[in-house]
């Protein structure tokens, strides 16, 4: 499987607050931005770094430098702009696209309704933004319509994803990498991941 669950004591900790449902609209959202500062770090372990000269108060060194400028950051609307804060604040000038898109809660597949993304996108390095990998459709329906602006680099980040969702996006789109901090145990009859957090945009929005 294409997909990286971090395994760290922190993000367990911090995943456990969210889940619970006693856990409130303010909380909900700080967590959700730091778990996808962390999620952020490990993307991009395999960024490509151009050589840099630093003159430190000592002497010059060698440095190296990391171009934000070539990485679009793309959340799904609306859930996934809940992880946008927690990496513009370590890349602040990542550019950002958006894609409109929601579950019909009786078919389960994914509506869309907006679509805007930055120019050159074939040229950047692409991370889709979604806190909820659940049946795979929103995820799966977003990277194609990337792809059929151009784009080659893809990766996908979310707080929880189930299996169905990974085996979706891994079978439609083999390419794209899909980073978690948990892969949880599966669908429920409604399409919600179990023991996942509920729904993540009424929980960071506060609509319910
Ligand atoms: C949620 C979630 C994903 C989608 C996941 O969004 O944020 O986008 O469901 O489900 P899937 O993998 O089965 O497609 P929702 O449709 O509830 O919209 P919202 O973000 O506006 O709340
Ligand atoms: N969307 C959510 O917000 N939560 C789920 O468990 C599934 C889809």
């Amino acid at each position: 499987m294409n997909v990286i669950e971090l395994n760290h004591p922190l993000v367990k900790h911090k995943l456990s607050i969210l889940r619970n449902k006693k856990t409130g609209t303010k909380k909900f959202r700080e967590l959700v931005s730091e778990l996808s500062t962390m999620l952020c770090y490990e993307a991009l372990k395999d960024a490509t770094l151009e050589d840099i000269e630093v003159e430190t108060p000592i002497c010059k060194t060698k440095g190296k430098r990391l171009n934000e400028d070539n990485y679009a950051f793309i959340p799904i609307l609306r859930a996934g702009t809940g992880m946008l804060d927690g990496l513009i604040n370590i890349m602040p000038n990542a550019k950002i696209g958006h894609i409109g898109l929601y579950r019909n809660e009786e078919t389960l597949k994914p509506v869309k309704y907006y679509y805007k993304v930055p120019v050159n996108i074939d040229k950047r390095e692409v991370i889709v933004l979604d806190p909820m990998l659940a049946t795979g459709g929103s995820g799966t329906d977003a990277i194609s319509m990337l792809k059929s602006s151009g784009a080659k680099n893809i990766k996908f980040l979310c707080i929880i994803a189930s299996p169905e969702g990974i085996k979706k996006i891994n079978e439609v789109h083999p390419d794209v990498k899909i980073y978690c901090a948990s892969i949880d145990e599966c669908l429920n009859e409604v399409g919600y991941i179990v023991p996942g957090l509920g729904d993540a945009g009424d929980r960071i929005f506060g609509t319910k």
